[in-house]
């Protein structure tokens, strides 16, 4: 029999997606999650480091799975399924947090970045990192992609699994980042990354009017035949060799090339807009619960070789 490596990763739901999260998050996983056995979880108790708020963040989780859904995930190939409704995660975090020093996590880029500026960190937020070790080591994740920011807590996790390794015996694999970057930076409208907190995207779903809106927009200070700000996202949408004979044809025509560029853009989107209007709430709710099911059965048995050997099974 055929097997594959075990593939994992969590996602925060965190709000309205742009085109970078598409080229730079979203379309990598559905590029490659049928080649391994994969599990996907939608870390909403890590997003309570930052989140008080209960309507939006339910709003958030199913915005965040419709979003996955309409992108091409296929629920049959993947366990898709929210860390809360598992809750073995936060029982093997708290040994985690019994077995690493304070001064270990103090370490950490995304805690001690809120200290410097001025933040009071959430103890939530100094144990984040542990929580994310028992979401990758309940189900030997050996593969988790991330992006270039969450490198150490992949380290982290690691750290975890080899700390109880040694204080137990072998339990734990280690797991290994694949960090993704096939894309690079996808650039916003003003030519800086394209990110919400800039206020400079184009939002993935956004109406045919709001996309409309954001590439007319598009800042083209440049004095040449080609809008450069234009032409770096044309590239995510058509192949340079197709847009060579368009530029051409447009040069210096800088309005009529967004014009383009909006079609282009609309003919790849409509199609996930559409798919993404189809999913009601309720088909949400019940992926969301066969996935944890599913989730359950792995984490159970894991958990019982853990309690065992920590001394909490009698
Ligand atoms: P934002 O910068 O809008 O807050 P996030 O930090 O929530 O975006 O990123 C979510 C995911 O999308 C991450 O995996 C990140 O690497 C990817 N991503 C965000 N912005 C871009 C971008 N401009 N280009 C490529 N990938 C991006
Ligand atoms: N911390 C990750 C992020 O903000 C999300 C996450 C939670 C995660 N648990 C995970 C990623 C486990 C990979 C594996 O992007």
């Amino acid at each position: 029999m055929e097997t594959k490596k075990r593939f994992l990763t969590g996602i925060q739901p965190s709000g309205t997606l742009h085109i970078g999260n598409y080229f730079g998050a979203l379309k990598p996983f559905v590029d490659m999650y049928e080649e391994y056995e994969s599990v996907l979880m939608v870390a909403d108790l890590h997003a309570l480091t930052t989140t008080q708020d209960g309507e939006l963040l339910r709003k958030q989780i199913v915005d965040v799975v419709k979003d996955y859904l309409a992108v091409g995930v296929d629920p049959e190939k993947v366990v898709l399924f929210k860390q809360s409704d598992v809750p073995e995660h936060t029982e093997l975090a708290w040994i985690f947090e019994c077995l690493v020093t304070v001064p270990f996590l103090m370490q950490a880029h995304a805690y001690k970045d809120k200290v410097a500026r001025g933040m009071e960190p959430n103890a939530g937020l100094f144990n984040y990192p542990m929580l994310m070790a028992a979401d990758i080591l309940l189900y030997d994740a050996e593969v988790v992609p991330v992006g270039e920011d969450q490198r150490q807590h992949i380290e982290y996790a690691r750290e975890a699994a080899g700390k109880f390794n040694r204080a137990y015996g072998d339990t734990f694999t280690p797991p290994q980042e694949k960090i993704m970057k096939s894309v690079g930076v996808v650039p916003g409208i003003d030519g800086q990354k394209m990110s919400k907190s800039y206020k400079n995207t184009i939002p993935l779903f956004g109406t045919p009017d709001e996309i409309q809106t954001a590439v007319m927009g598009i800042v083209t200070d440049s004095e040449g035949d080609r809008p450069e700000n234009v032409y770096a996202i044309h590239k995510l949408f058509k192949t340079e060799e197709e847009l060579a004979p368009v530029y051409e044809e447009h040069k210096g025509r800088y309005g009529d090339l967004k014009k383009i560029l909006i079609e282009d853009i609309e003919s790849v989107i409509a199609p996930m807009r559409e798919k993404r209007e189809s999913i009601t709430d309720e088909e949400v709710a019940q992926i969301l619960l066969e996935g944890s099911e599913q989730a359950k059965a792995v984490t159970a048995k894991k958990m019982e070789e853990v309690r065992e050997k920590i001394g909490t099974k009698i």
